[in-house]
């Protein structure tokens, strides 16, 4: 990694709070200490206040500031000479609106996980709140922070793919092609439309899909759109458990994506493939190092992350050098330096800064949840087209 990056800020570790921690919020949790920009201070960790605190003391927490839930959290922090700073919530899709609203009013920072609400309606409240308050709310768009989707928009820039043409994205696992008999708390939430909101699949997993390609392409804009979404799995109706979406952009583009968690026997793939008048580029998370770069009539190239021939700003954000496999973990820690490096500049009232630094914020949570309330009243209407609004 372009170790400036990481030195030049100066950042004093943020006091970071976390809703909830188990082994899934593993990654998020390491990703966000590692380049010391957080220090974990306190945490509401479980529902069950006690495995909670059982939780947060084996992750070092002090067992005072492992709290029963978020309000207890908030008001014994904002007494405290060292009380929390930003908040990073991994709670179900229904909680995020009400929690990200009480951490803003209580002048904390907010670090949320996508879908980031249920409405467009609540994203743009929150917005203006943050905005009111001096605060920033990021969304953990997870897999944005690899080398390799900057290596994709800084070619799309240049023109190295001519005008593009075709956008073609997947996502998708087996994990939920039985039914639902005996299913735990993660699955029961998520297909549930009280608990998981509008969607289940197109928010749990196309949302990422989406905002990767706003990221690699963000001078397209959708015009129309066609969602088909269906549960394989009927208890799970009126949400789905596969979609496909099609859609057409500003420039003439044609964009397919499918996502999909009854793709038996697929333990969970990502693939992008961005087609342009000149050439194509494809990533896959099954080979997260390697980038195609197929050129019409030339023979094909394989750019590897982390070598020199890439643009800077792929290289900037790489941590293990070539030699080594850069993976989630550090695509993670990015995502999270770059919300601390957005709080920091918020601080110092630096817009300068804010308005050319790259992470995903509030803008970035709401149109993925633009893009969902757009597919559910195309599926409604029986995948219909519609105009993208
Ligand atoms: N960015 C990503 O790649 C990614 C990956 C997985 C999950 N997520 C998101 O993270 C969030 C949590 O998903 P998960 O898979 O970790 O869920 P989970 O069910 O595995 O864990 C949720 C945790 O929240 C707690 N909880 C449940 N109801 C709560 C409530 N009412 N208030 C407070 N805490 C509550 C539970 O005790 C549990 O510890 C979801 O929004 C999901 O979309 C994002």
């Amino acid at each position: 990694m372009d170790r400036r990056r990481v030195e030049w800020h100066g950042l004093r570790p943020f006091h970071l709070g976390r809703l909830c921690g188990d082994a899934r919020g593993r990654r998020r949790r390491t990703g966000a200490q590692r380049d010391d920009t957080y220090r974990l201070v306190c945490g509401a960790f479980d529902l069950d206040a006690e495995r909670g605190r059982d939780f947060g003391t084996k992750i070092g927490v002090a067992a005072d500031r492992c709290y029963g839930d978020y309000k207890e959290l908030i008001a014994m922090e904002a007494g405290r000479e060292d009380g929390v700073e930003v908040v990073s919530i991994a709670t179900p899709n229904f909680t995020h609106y009400e929690i990200t609203k009480a951490c803003l009013e209580a002048g904390l920072h907010v670090i949320c996980e996508k879908p980031l609400f249920f409405t467009v309606a609540e994203c743009d409240e929150v917005a203006k709140l943050a905005e009111e308050k001096g605060l920033i709310v990021g969304v953990s768009y997870g897999f944005t922070g690899h080398p390799l989707v900057h290596q994709m928009a800084a070619m799309v820039r240049k023109g190295m793919l001519g005008e593009i043409r075709i956008v073609d994205m997947q996502y998708s696992h087996g994990f939920n092609s039985g039914d639902d008999v005996g299913a735990g708390e993660a699955v029961k939430w998520r297909t549930n439309p009280k608990t998981a909101g509008p969607t289940f699949v197109l928010g749990d997993i196309g949302t990422h899909l989406y905002y990767l390609s706003e990221v690699v392409l963000p001078h397209l804009k959708i015009e129309k759109l066609l969602c088909d979404r269906k549960a394989f799995i009927p208890t799970r109706a009126p949400l789905e458990d596969h979609a496909t979406v099609l859609m057409h952009y500003d420039n003439g583009a044609r964009g397919r994506l499918w996502v999909s968690s009854v793709d038996a026997g697929n333990m969970g793939s990502q693939r992008y493939r961005f087609v342009g008048s000149k050439a194509s580029i494809e990533w896959s998370d099954a080979h997260p190092d390697q980038l195609i770069y197929e050129v019409q009539g030339e023979p094909n190239r394989i750019l590897h992350h982390g070598m020199p021939y890439l643009e800077e700003e792929s290289l900037a954000a790489d941590r293990m050098g070539a030699l080594h496999t850069e993976g989630l973990g550090d695509s993670w820690a990015n995502i999270y330096l770059w919300i601390a490096q957005a709080i920091d500049a918020k601080r110092r009232g630096d817009e300068a800064f804010l308005r050319s630094h790259h992470y995903p914020g509030i803008k970035a949570g709401t149109g993925g949840v633009r893009w969902l309330e757009n597919c559910v009243r195309s599926a409604d209407a029986g995948a219909a087209w519609i105009d993208f609004k």
